[in-house]
């Protein structure tokens, strides 16, 4: 291990307990202290999930970038690995960037981006245990950037293989400053050739983080534009997380886009990556933070923290998401009620601070039916369908807690989501996480995703309906206990 490493290894064992527990998650991956940001490498590789993902240890601002490691038997548990790169070579000394892992003959490879001042360039780093990770250096540097694309913005290395040859597609920003998606093959992972253009997205600056992998017979590409200008009720983050739905045409790298979409409609999500499970599943992790906002956590040691891990599929030329079938065998006590009218607010029963809420309303009379969350005498986060606005709404104006806001949103409180209404019904799933709150609307054909610092004494949820009258379909409520101990039995 090299002296970084065992230097980053030190000052997390060291300062650990300084961290103040206050707002963490229990089964949503965080920071043993300092910060986090995107996913990276996250992979089913040598009979394990890896999460690893870009850490600063030594304080809870973004800082030269290493990557922190997990492992995981069920995507819920988090298992702390060591470090497993750190900036310690004269080619990623000012940071190791974001970028994926791929097992080959028993190892783990790691390609990522190397940062020296300003220069962006892809490594290589291998492990035979998937503890101590070898660099074997440079593999793309800045001679093989094609001459109309930016020298300093080329990141994110996405690996994958297709018929025993290896691709890249790679983050960057073309000369006029607007976002595109570069490729790249290899036979053997080290040597690599140009391919083309993936994708141009005039709307961004930088596209960070593709992804792509074949789902429900479709070719998905995922990537994360930044600073793309609100449009109606999308990109309303500073930056946003797409997918598109097409072909990608191997021999030219050009991905042909049939139709698009944004990942999540709520105000935490962006660098999105994904996994293929051993049975075959395609499972999505994000970032659950956004990029120029208050860091609420930072007095407390730490920031960032990951999304619960989403199952994809493809319906009708859009992706949708459902929460990993692993987290239903956490939930422990259950409430149940159906075919009750809400004409009133209702108290749900509280199980405490890590819950899912499952509720099938028929909408009815009523002009807005929802969910009222972390509500306490002065507090309370708001989700809902607005019959007049025919669209879903997540507001937490009323946390409790300000927060600033990058320049490119209009606030960091209230997001819109479309989603359909079949038969005037609608399903909202919610899973709470001592501050976090991911809703699954329909059958995953909407989510929205946020983090909400309510005060102590925050602990009421309620359903709500306004100005008519709504019925309650089904009403399930769930304990989850997430005991780490206890994962060998459950698997
Ligand atoms: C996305 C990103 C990546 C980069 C990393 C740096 O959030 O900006 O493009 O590799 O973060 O930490």
């Amino acid at each position: 291990m090299s002296n970084k490493i065992i230097q980053a290894n030190n000052y997390i064992e060291n300062n650990r307990n300084a961290v103040n527990p206050r707002y963490r998650g229990k089964y949503h991956a965080m920071p043993p202290v300092g910060w986090m940001n995107d996913p990276n490498g996250f992979n089913y590789a040598l009979g394990n999930y890896h999460l690893f993902y870009q850490y600063h240890p030594y304080s809870a601002q973004w800082g030269p970038m290493h990557w922190g490691h997990f492992v995981s038997g069920d995507l819920i548990t988090w298992n702390e690995q060591p470090v497993a790169i750190a900036p310690d070579t004269p080619y990623d000394e000012s940071g190791c960037f974001s970028g994926s892992s791929f097992e080959k003959d028993g190892k783990l490879y790691l390609m990522y981006t190397s940062v020296s001042g300003e220069r962006q360039t892809q490594a290589l780093a291998v492990s035979d245990d998937s503890v101590e990770f070898k660099k074997l250096g440079q593999v793309i540097t800045t001679e093989q950037i094609p001459s109309d694309s930016s020298l300093t913005d080329f990141r994110d290395p996405k690996l994958f293989e297709e018929n025993g040859v290896y691709y890249s597609l790679i983050g960057a920003k073309d000369a006029d400053g607007k976002g595109h998606i570069l490729s790249y093959k290899s036979a053997d992972l080290k040597n690599w050739e140009y391919l083309g253009k993936v994708i141009k997205d005039e709307r961004a600056h930088v596209c960070e983080c593709p992804d792509y992998f074949k789902l429900d017979g479709k070719e998905v590409l995922l990537y994360s534009p930044q600073f793309v200008a609100t449009d109606g009720i999308k990109y309303q983050n500073q930056h946003s997380n797409v997918y598109a739905i097409g072909k990608l045409n191997l021999h030219t790298g050009e991905f042909e886009k049939t139709a698009e979409g944004e990942i999540d409609s709520g105000c935490d999500f962006y660098a999105a990556q994904t996994l293929k499970t051993p049975d075959g599943r395609r499972v999505l992790i994000a970032w659950m933070s956004m990029w120029d906002r208050t860091l609420v956590t930072a007095p407390d040691g730490y920031s960032g923290a990951m999304t619960l891990p989403r199952e994809l599929s493809v319906i009708d030329g859009k992706l949708y998401q459902n929460p990993v079938r692993e987290i239903e065998k956490y939930r422990s006590i259950h409430y149940h009620i159906e075919k009750k009218d809400l004409l009133e607010t209702l108290q749900l029963p509280n199980f405490g601070a890590t819950q899912e809420v499952s509720v099938t309303f028929e909408i009815g009379t009523a002009k807005k039916v929802g969910l009222k969350l972390f509500c306490g005498n002065e507090h309370e986060t708001l989700v809902y369908y607005d019959v007049q606005k025919n669209c879903v709404v997540f507001d937490r104006s009323k946390m409790g807690k300000e927060l600033k806001h990058g320049q490119n949103e209009a606030d960091a409180y209230v997001r819109y989501g479309n989603v359909t209404v079949k038969d005037g019904k609608l399903t909202m799933r919610l899973f709470l996480d001592v501050s976090s709150c991911e809703v699954f609307f329909g059958d995953g054909e909407c989510v929205m995703t946020a983090n909400i610092y309510a005060d102590k004494d925050d602990t009421n949820n309620y359903l709500f309906v306004e100005d008519g009258l709504s019925k309650i379909q089904k009403l399930d409520v769930y304990s989850l206990e997430i005991n780490k101990n206890s994962l060998e039995e459950r698997k």
